[in-house]
């Protein structure tokens, strides 16, 4: 599918975006560990999010799907089989990452694969503590060999069980980059482990596993960006080994509402609103970006969303932003938003500078890299650096034919630009929005924007 986009607008009006793709993977995977029937509302009906209830399934999970609402037939800590083939992981790094942690704990061996995008990700970062942990799992060098080391360490992964009075040990571990996905990956071999899981992040990444699994009972504590987890236990507690079932409700995504609030910004006299948002203070770096640039941006707390997250309904209406770097700790909150802030940094006074972001040249694609060659598509000027970029806002955008390279946010960010310039622009290979904003086209077009799908 393609996208066909128009210099269109104002966008106008009251919107929701899907749910949060991260919350999405850790309340499937946690309600499939409960005792009994959880109830997941609200997924995002993004393709990895599902990718993470086919893989449930696949080890003898009951998932039934209506909408956006999951029942999963939790089987409790100790009760997934083995799969009949591979678990195939899609386009999702979080779904693999989090479950070669998982499946590291098992009795039965597993081979994770993904897409090609996801088999040019880096998985030494998960492979080397888990097996510093005792995990028997390896993974592959780029032609599908067994990887020769960590460097060179990329799906498909393959893990063997623990054998009969094997367990994984407790780990002590400093974590080189802050990452959400390699924390979980150990928190979640951690719950299985004879042994303390204690992690220290160089800054604190999303915290929404810490914060379900704590409003779920588990043993755990955090100070800043350390984790500790004890399945022994903590402070003279002694914990029972499981968690009751329950009924979640995960918020908007605040990555996809990046793109509508981006998108107001841009398009002269917008105004809109996205209601229900997660407003977790480790996912609103580009909000508060936003206002550090000046925007009228504004929060209206709404009561909190199931497994200890925060959420609020936004508001944001056009306006030129200014100049600025955007870098340090603020990138790890807003690590995913950084192709949307170079897509709006065309329209900003002055020059956006972004730093500290080396992490987007492994993620669906070289993000520095896809993002600079849609940016100088449509003629803006920029300069891709090793880890970010520089954009000079104010010129006259062209309309262009861009690739998104696969990547669902380089397509996003495309489409937006595509809003602003003039005359049509070609977004091609645009199905990959479907992986976490299936809705993205829908949405706009209500907004009163000029896009459409052809075939
Ligand atoms: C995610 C963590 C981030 C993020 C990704 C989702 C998660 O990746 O970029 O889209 O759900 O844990 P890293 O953990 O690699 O930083």
């Amino acid at each position: 599918m393609k996208l066909l986009v128009r210099a269109s607008g104002p966008l106008r009006g009251k919107v929701r975006v899907p749910g949060d793709k991260s919350i999405g993977h850790r309340a499937v995977l946690f309600a499939s560990l409960a005792r009994g029937r959880c109830v997941v509302r609200g997924l995002s009906g993004g393709e990895d999010n599902l990718a993470t209830l086919a893989a449930m399934r696949a080890m003898g999970v009951g998932v039934q799907v209506d909408g956006n609402d999951a029942v999963i037939d939790g089987v409790g800590l100790r009760g997934l089989s083995m799969p009949s083939g591979v678990v195939d992981c899609g386009n999702s790094g979080t779904t693999m990452r989090l479950f070669a942690g998982l499946l590291s704990a098992q009795r039965f061996g597993t081979r994770l694969v993904g897409d090609a995008s996801l088999t040019r990700r880096p998985m030494g970062r998960v492979v080397g503590p888990l097996r510093a942990r005792g995990a028997h799992i390896a993974g592959s060098d780029r032609d599908g060999r067994p990887a020769p080391d960590l460097e060179a360490c990329y799906p498909p992964l393959s893990v063997a069980p623990l054998v009969e009075g094997e367990s994984l040990l407790g780990i002590e571990y400093d974590m080189p980059v802050a990452s959400a996905q390699v924390k979980s990956c150990l928190l979640l071999s951690g719950l299985y482990a004879a042994g303390p899981t204690t992690l220290r992040e160089p800054v604190l990444s999303r915290d929404h596993t810490e914060r379900m699994l704590l409003s779920l009972g588990v043993p755990l504590r955090t100070m800043g960006s350390v984790v500790h987890l004890d399945p022994e236990g903590i402070d003279g507690v002694r914990w029972d080994g499981g968690w009751d079932p329950f009924t979640w409700e995960v918020p908007g995504d605040p990555s996809s509402a990046a793109f509508l609030l981006a998108a107001a910004l841009m398009v002269p006299g917008s105004e809109l609103t996205v209601e229900g948002v997660g407003v977790n203070p480790t996912r609103t770096g580009f909000f508060d970006l936003l206002r550090m640039l000046g925007t009228p941006a504004e929060v209206e707390p709404k009561p909190e969303a199931a497994g200890g997250e925060p959420r609020a309904d936004l508001h944001m209406r056009h306006a030129r932003v200014r100049g600025g770097l955007a870098g340090g700790e603020l990138i790890v909150r807003m690590i995913d938003e950084v192709p949307v802030l170079c897509a709006l940094a065309t329209c900003a006074k002055g020059v956006v500078e972004v730093r500290d972001a080396a992490e987007l040249r492994v993620k669906e694609s070289d993000r520095i890299a896809t993002m600079g060659a849609v940016l100088r598509a449509f003629g803006a000027p920029c300069e891709e650096l090793e880890d970010g970029m520089k954009v000079e806002g104010g010129a006259k955008l062209r309309a262009a034919t861009v690739q998104s390279h696969g990547d669902h946010r380089i397509a996003m960010s495309a489409a937006l630009l595509g809003l602003v310039a003039e005359g049509e622009t070609v977004v091609e290979d645009a199905d990959c929005i479907a992986t976490s904003f299936p809705t993205f086209v829908p949405l706009l077009r209500s907004l009163g924007a000029d896009l459409e799908e052809v075939p």
